[in-house]
């Protein structure tokens, strides 16, 4: 199914990373609140599908072949990230700090993408120099993120699930 748009792991995790990027970046300039909520909405269900991808099949493929500490603030910045996405789905942009949380999930994830895929010795460059099969990974990803794709618009997703942090 759909096997001739086969796209390595990394890959298929970076087009994800441009187009929150463009999201974000259209947020920025929006104005009205039903285009920001509209954007927001999309950005929380992009990057709930992405954390799930990651946490689900990329990072544990990757455990014990690439350094573990990069892997564990990966996921303490992906909780840190949810509370913010959880927090901004429940709201509305009418209220107070609205902008603000955005502007700021905005900043993490800008910082948390750096880490995976642009600064020196990212996990994605550790993760080439692995013997993973990533395009194997990529299609179990690709399968995944078509299923929550579904989802998310059939019935829409739960709120994101911290796997480190306590959030009570
Ligand atoms: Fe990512
Ligand atoms: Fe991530």
């Amino acid at each position: 199914m759909a096997s001739e748009n086969k796209q390595d792991a990394t890959h298929l995790l970076i087009d994800d990373h441009r187009k929150v990027e463009g999201l974000f970046a259209k947020f920025e300039k929006a104005s009205g609140d039903g285009t920001k909520e509209k954007l927001a909405h999309e950005i929380c269900t992009e990057l709930k599908i992405h954390t799930m991808l990651e946490e689900e099949i990329f990072y544990p493929a990757l455990r014990g072949k690439i350094d573990d500490a990069d892997l564990d603030e990966a996921i303490v910045e992906h909780d840190s990230a949810k509370l913010l996405i959880n927090d901004i789905e429940a709201a509305e942009p009418d209220d107070d700090f609205y902008d603000a949380k955005v502007k700021v999930l905005q900043e993490e994830i800008e910082h948390h993408i750096k880490e995976e895929e642009k600064e020196r010795g990212n996990i994605f460059q550790q993760a080439r120099a692995t013997d993973v099969d990533l395009e194997a990974l990529g299609e179990r990803m690709a399968a995944r993120k078509q299923a929550l794709m579904r989802k998310a618009t059939s019935e829409g997703l739960p709120p994101a699930r911290p796997i480190a942090v306590e959030t009570a």
